[in-house]
C-alpha cells in the first residue's frame, strides 16, 4: 500500500505546463499500482530469502520517497517489498532514473551522495574527474580565448562518468539485496519500454536544438515523442552487463571497451582513465543550527558550505530580518548581500580537495560567520562596495542534475543529488552501450573570470587538471534532530541549488510553513555575478510593487526558466512526509 502526492497537486501553477488536473493525478495513481503489481510479480521471488541480514525492528510508520518521476517511485516501492533498506531504493531509483528521465538521470554522468545509516552519517563521492590527458588551456584557442561550447557539447566536454562506481560502492557497504535486484526495475524498464510524457519530449526537443546536429544525440533519442513507447535496447544490455558482472564491468569490461571506443580521435578518456576512477567516501560536513545537526556535501561540492553560511548568517541577523516579510522587497536584498559574500568565498576557497586543504571549518566557523554578516543592513546600496573573499587574498593550500530523497522505516536516510551537467549531457551517446556521457567538464574554470553556463567564475582552485574533480554546487543533505532523521532535502539547479535548499529550509523552519507551502513559495537567487542582479523564475514571477520596489533599490531583475526541483521527505515524529517540487513532476510516496 502507498500514499502518494505529486508535484503540482498542492498549489496553482502560474504556468500550463506546470498544471496537473485532477483526473490525470488518478489515473496516474491508477496506472502506477498497475506497472507496481506487475513488476513486482515479475521479479521479487522471496523478500525475505533476499535480504543479508535480519530486519531491526522499525522506528517510522513506514518508508517514503520524493523522487523526480513516478517510474522510480515505483521502483522504490519493489525495492521495500523485497525487504531492500534506504540505499537499496536509492540505488535502484538512480538506475531507473538513468533511463526514464534520461536528460539528468544517468549513468554516464556523476553526483553525491549523503547516507544516515545506522545513526553514523557518510557522504559518498562519485563525481567525474578530468581525464589524465586533460589541460588547463584545453578549451581556449591559440589567442587564448575560450572556444564556445567545447566544454559544453561534444566528446571533448565529457569527463570520467562515476554514477555506476558510486552506486556499487554504496549497494556494497550499505545494501541488504543482491546487486542484480536493484538494477532489476531499470533493466525492465529499458528493455520493455515506458510512456514518454510530453515534458520529456519538450527536453529532448530543446536539447537536440542545443547539441545542433553536432552528435549523435537524435539518432538514440529522435523517437522519444510523448504518448509513445521508449525502449533502449543497448542501454538494456549495458545495465544488464553491469548486474551481471558488478560495477566495475563498467570500468574495466565491454562497457568500458565502447567508452573507449567512442572517445577514440574524438575526446580525451581512455580505458586507462576508467580503469583508474574510485568514488570516494569523505567525511560528510556537519554543524549545528537551530537545534538541528545539518549533514552535507563536502567539497568538491561548494554547497553544503554555502548552505551553512547561509543558514548561519540569517540566524545571526535576526534583529535585521525581524518583522520583515518572507520575500519582501528588504528581505531579498538581506538575502542578496549574504550570497554575494557566500559566492564571494566560493570563488576563492572551493575545489577539488584532493588538490587543495579547502578551509572548510573556517569557512562555517560561528565567529567567521557572524564576523561576515556584520556589514549586511538594510540601508547597503547593492553594488557600492565589492564584496571580498572573507579569508583574506591567501589561496588555499594545494589539495541537468537531479536529486531524489529517500526513507526507510528503520530510520535510515539518503539524500542523492547527481547529473549529466547540462540536459542531455554532452549530447554524446555512447554506441553499443546505449547511454549519454556528461559535459562536466564545464564546471571547471577554463580560463580566470570567465564564467560557466552557471554564470560563476571560481578562480584558481578549480583550474582543469588530470584527475582533478571539478567544483559542484550538488548539496544533498540530511538534518538530524537528537540523532534521528528530520528532513532529507535537494535539488538540481547548478549554483542556484543551494541559495534554493536555504529558502526551502528558511521557509520550513523560520516560517513554520508546511512543507508544500514551503516547497510552492516563491524562489529567487542571487550571486556575485552578474553584481546587482536578482533571478526570478516564471513559476512564481517576481513583477509589479515587489519588482519595482527591487529596480528603485537599484537590482536589475533577470527571469530564468527554471528554479530547481526540489525533493525533500520531511520525519515528523515517526511519520515521513514526503513532498514534490510542483516546479517539476515528481513524486512523493509514503510505502507501508
Ligand atoms: N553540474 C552542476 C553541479 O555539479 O553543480
Amino acid at each position: 500500500m502507498h500514499v502518494e502526492t505529486h508535484a503540482g497537486a498542492h498549489v496553482r501553477s502560474r504556468s500550463a505546463h506546470h498544471r496537473l488536473p485532477a483526473a490525470r493525478g488518478w489515473a496516474r495513481v491508477a496506472a502506477t499500482l498497475a506497472l507496481t503489481g506487475m513488476l513486482l510479480a515479475s521479479f521479487v521471488a522471496s523478500p525475505a530469502a533476499n535480504a543479508k541480514t535480519p530486519q531491526p525492528k522499525p522506528m517510522l510508520d513506514a518508508s517514503a520517497v520524493a523522487v523526480p518521476d513516478r517510474y522510480a517511485a515505483d521502483a522504490a516501492q519493489q525495492i521495500f517489498a523485497a525487504g531492500g533498506n534506504a540505499v537499496d531504493a536509492a540505488v535502484a531509483v538512480s538506475f531507473t532514473l538513468a533511463v526514464t528521465y534520461p536528460d539528468a538521470g544517468n549513468i554516464g554522468g556523476g553526483g553525491f551522495m549523503t547516507v544516515y545509516m545506522d545513526g553514523k552519517p557518510y557522504f559518498l563521492d562519485y563525481r567525474e574527474k578530468a581525464p589524465q590527458s586533460a589541460t588547463r588551456d584545453m578549451y581556449l584557442d591559440d589567442k587564448g580565448n575560450v572556444i564556445k561550447g567545447m566544454s559544453l557539447v561534444g566528446h571533448r566536454a565529457v569527463a570520467v562518468p562515476g554514477t555506476v562506481e558510486g552506486m556499487w560502492e554504496a549497494q556494497k557497504r550499505f545494501g541488504k539485496l543482491k546487486w542484480k535486484q536493484v538494477l532489476a526495475p531499470a533493466i525492465k524498464y529499458a528493455t520493455d519500454g515506458f510512456t514518454v510524457q510530453p515534458w520529456l519530449q519538450q527536453r529532448r526537443e530543446f536539447a537536440s536544438k542545443n547539441f545542433g546536429g553536432k552528435t549523435n544525440f537524435d539518432a538514440y533519442f529522435s523517437n522519444l515523442k510523448a504518448g509513445a513507447m521508449f525502449r533502449q535496447p543497448e542501454l538494456a544490455q549495458t545495465l544488464t552487463r553491469i548486474a551481471s558482472d558488478g560495477g566495475r564491468e563498467f570500468y574495466e569490461g565491454q562497457t568500458a571497451d565502447l567508452i573507449a571506443q567512442q572517445m577514440y580521435g574524438h575526446g580525451l578518456i581512455t580505458k586507462t582513465d576508467l580503469l583508474q576512477y574510485k568514488a570516494v567516501w569523505r567525511e560528510p560536513v556537519t554543524a549545528s543550527w537551530n537545534g538541528y545537526q545539518i549533514v552535507t556535501a563536502p567539497p568538491p561540492s561548494s554547497g553544503g558550505v554555502g548552505l551553512i553560511q547561509l543558514l548561519k548568517m540569517k540566524a545571526d541577523l535576526k534583529p535585521q530580518f525581524d518583522g520583515v516579510a518572507l520575500n519582501s522587497e528588504p528581505y531579498i536584498h538581506l538575502i542578496a548581500q549574504m550570497e554575494d559574500r557566500v559566492f564571494a568565498d566560493r570563488q576563492q576557497y572551493l575545489g577539488d580537495p584532493d588538490s587543495y586543504r579547502v578551509p572548510v571549518d573556517k569557512l562555517i566557523d560561528d565567529a567567521y560567520l557572524a564576523k561576515r554578516a556584520e556589514g549586511i543592513t538594510p540601508d547597503e546600496v547593492p553594488g557600492a562596495a565589492p564584496v571580498k573573499p572573507g579569508l583574506g587574498d591567501s589561496m588555499p593550500e594545494k589539495a541537468q542534475t537531479t536529486h531524489f530523497s529517500v526513507v526507510d522505516k528503520w530510520g535510515n536516510a539518503v539524500s542523492n543529488t547527481y547529473t549529466l551537467n547540462g540536459p542531455f549531457g554532452s549530447g554524446v551517446v555512447v554506441d553499443g552501450g546505449g547511454f549519454v556521457l556528461n559535459d562536466e567538464m564545464d564546471d571547471f574554470e577554463a580560463k580566470a573570470g570567465v564564467q560557466n553556463q552557471f554564470g560563476v567564475t571560481s578562480g584558481d582552485v578549480n583550474t582543469i587538471a588530470p584527475g582533478r574533480r571539478p567544483l559542484s554546487s550538488m548539496t544533498p543533505t540530511i538534518l538530524l534532530k537528537d540523532g534521528k532523521v528530520s528532513l532529507v532535502i535537494g535539488t538540481p539547479g547548478g549554483s542556484r541549488i543551494f541559495t534554493s535548499i536555504f529558502q526551502v529550509m528558511t521557509n520550513l523552519y523560520d516560517f513554520n510553513m508546511p512543507p508544500a507551502d514551503a516547497l510552492s513559495a516563491m524562489r529567487f537567487h542571487h550571486q556575485l555575478l552578474p553584481q546587482k542582479t536578482i533571478y526570478w523564475e516564471p513559476y512564481r514571477p517576481i513583477d509589479g510593487e515587489l519588482a519595482d520596489q527591487l529596480k528603485a533599490r537599484g537590482y536589475t531583475l533577470e527571469g530564468q526558466l527554471f528554479n530547481g526541483d526540489v525533493q525533500m521527505i520531511r520525519i515528523d515524529g515517526t511519520a515521513p512526509q514526503p513532498a514534490a517540487d510542483p516546479r517539476g513532476v515528481g513524486v512523493g510516496r509514503v510505502i507501508q
